[in-house]
């Protein structure tokens, strides 16, 4: 038998009571067979759902005789009737579960193995199988819906970026480097011996150029690649939105960019949210909740509790305090109920990111005070107690953790509660969407490793106006820049920054990051030379669109919103990649491996 699978009538998910009586052709895959009283009843599946069909052997014998061969996943086509199911077997949980499909003819289009895994939204299989056989995870409904999700935000993107004028422009991947702080992923040139393309960890530089080109406004959902280590929110390539502008400061750019955030909300999920979105200088967002990127959905706000502290005359904090550092606290919310199982736990995984500990206290009533228990209570005094509790407003029945460390670590641990506890013990209210923009950024980062300062965005990043002479006079320390990020529920969605239009600007920059003229000719030659062309002020941020569909997706990781993502590892199960070469290959292009 075979059916005109090519004159499809509609996908199975659109099947419903306005078809009854009426003749469709489907396709997809079996999910599932059932045979009952004589009857074979499968779900027949494609990308928009499910569709019952039923095989009748008096009415349709060859129809049914057939249907008994099928097994999950078979790929088949259908012609049946569509008719509405008797009262008792409407299933409710079912988009199409009013009706039912009486097939006519069947036509196996290819079997399939029993696969790896059952194709349903909840699954048990590790990832890496699921990543090997990804083409039928692929298939499962929740995979489907995260990919099409990801192409109906890219859409809105495309839309609302061209309704305001800009051009997409696609830039080079076999170009230089881009420095953006992680490794390249290097392609050796067959032509050119000894030679190598970068793949660009962004388009930074091109996009700049395009200003410099007259390309007012310019954008790309493009593909960058970074060799850097993997984690749930991080892929070796991954996607950008892109986006540049001339002539503009900062607030045009935020502006911008919260018209198409509040665009793709509106479009992708119907939700409105208000801009413009709130702003948040760097020094609070690492004083309030240690992070540059803070999830102000909750409370559990850092406390600087050095003054009470430091009158104790308790080693662990005052150690820290006469070297320059810090005691900060949180202050947990009922927290004291929490065993000392929990806080074990906690103190152990805090350890596992370089703590020396978890000094903590419980809060408890005293009469009309308050007093301390556990942990380090035994060093406060009842005055410190009282003073503490009245700063950080605690009352009996929380737990406060502190850290007295240096004013990093100490944000490293406390931002790391913060977030752990805020999960652990469900603070984290549902269906708010908190867009945040962190600005005020300093301009470099002394790396005490290397001993030398970095660009703490990227080195073309400008410095604020009455900055531009702390930069040239060398005080790296005192620089701010005009650079933002964009933060989303405490994931940082992207970044960007006004950038240097001046030769002399950028020079200093290059300088104060100890790159050697010969350095900078060698990586930069053709953005110094650029900029003696008329450059316009420019300025633009890229978004991590695959964050974004992870967010708006409420997926937890990455891998879930790519088609073919990477392991942690870096490998793809899938393909194998990346593998040997040939020694014919390596031989064209001048390699030779070390043994
Ligand atoms: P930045 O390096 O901040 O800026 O990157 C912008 C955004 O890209 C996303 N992102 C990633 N997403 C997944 N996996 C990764 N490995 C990864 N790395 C970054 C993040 C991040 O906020 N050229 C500048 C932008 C500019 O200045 O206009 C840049 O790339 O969401």
């Amino acid at each position: 038998m075979s059916v005109a699978y090519n004159q499809r009538s509609c996908y199975c998910g659109q099947v419903g009571v306005e078809h009854v009586g009426q003749e469709l052709i489907l396709t997809g895959w079996v999910q599932k067979r059932r045979d009952h009283g004589g009857m074979v009843f499968i779900d027949l599946r494609d990308r928009t759902g499910l569709v019952q069909i039923k095989f009748n052997p008096e009415s349709d014998p060859k129809a049914h005789t057939a249907a008994g061969r099928l097994r999950s996943e078979f790929c088949i086509a259908i012609r049946g009737e569509v008719a509405p199911r008797p009262d008792d077997m409407i299933n409710p949980r079912m988009q199409t579960g009013k009706v039912e499909v009486n097939a006519r003819e069947i036509e196996i289009l290819s079997e399939s193995e029993t696969p790896v895994f059952e194709i349903e939204d909840a699954t048990e299989t590790n990832e890496e199988t699921r990543l090997k056989y990804r083409y039928l995870d692929l298939r499962r409904p929740v995979m489907q819906n995260a990919l099409t999700r990801r192409h109906r935000i890219a859409k809105a993107l495309r839309d609302y970026f061209d309704t305001n004028g800009f051009v997409e422009i696609e830039t080079p991947f076999l170009t230089k480097s881009t420095p953006e702080g992680a490794r390249d992923y290097l392609v050796p040139s067959r032509v050119q011996q000894g030679h190598f393309y970068a793949l660009p960890q962004s388009p930074q530089l091109f996009k700049q150029l395009l200003m410099m080109s007259g390309f007012d406004r310019y954008v790309q959902i493009v593909r960058c690649f970074r060799d850097e280590d993997l984690r749930a929110d991080r892929q070796p390539e991954f996607t950008q939105l892109d986006m540049e502008m001339s002539f503009v400061q900062t607030d045009d750019v935020l502006q911008m960019v919260e018209g198409a955030l509040a665009h793709v909300m509106k479009t992708v999920l119907d939700v409105e949210i208000p801009t413009p979105f709130p702003r948040m200088s760097y020094d609070e967002a690492m004083n309030r909740f240690g992070i540059d990127r803070p999830d102000t959905r909750y409370g559990l706000e850092i406390n600087d509790v050095g003054g009470p502290c430091g009158k104790l005359g308790f080693r662990v904090f005052d150690e820290p305090l006469k070297a320059g550092g810090t005691v900060r606290c949180i202050v947990v919310p009922g927290g004291a109920e929490m065993t000392r199982k929990e806080t074990d736990t906690l103190t152990d995984d805090l350890k596992g990111i370089g703590a020396g500990g978890l000094p903590l206290v419980k809060v408890a009533a005293d009469g009309d005070g308050l007093k301390f228990e556990t942990g380090i209570a035994k060093f406060f005094t009842p005055e410190v107690t009282a003073e503490l509790c009245q700063q950080v407003d605690a009352s009996a029945g929380d737990l406060i953790l502190f850290a007295a460390d240096t004013f990093e670590n100490a944000c490293k641990y406390l931002s790391w509660l913060r977030e752990t506890l805020a999960k652990r013990r469900n603070l984290i209210p549902a269906g708010k969407w908190n867009f945040l923009w962190v600005v005020d950024f300093p301009m470099f980062q002394y790396s005490e490793d290397d001993g030398r300062w970095y660009a703490m965005h990227h080195p073309f990043t400008a410095p604020r106006d009455e900055h531009v002479d702390l930069l040239k006079s060398g005080n790296a320390a005192a620089c701010r820049a005009k650079a933002y990020d964009v933060v989303l529920n405490g994931i940082e969605l992207g970044g960007g920054s006004i950038r240097i239009h001046r030769a002399d600007v950028q020079e200093a920059v290059f300088k104060l990051l100890d790159l050697s003229e010969e350095e900078q000719n060698l990586k930069f030659k053709f953005l110094l030379e650029a900029l003696r062309y008329g450059p316009p002020p420019h300025g633009g941020i890229a978004l991590g669109l695959d964050r974004m569909v992870m967010l708006l997706t409420g997926m937890t990781s990455l891998r879930e919103v790519f088609s073919f993502p990477k392991t942690q590892r870096a490998v793809c199960p899938l393909t194998e990649a990346p593998g040997p070469v040939a020694d014919a290959q390596l031989e064209e292009l001048y390699l030779r491996l070390r043994q």
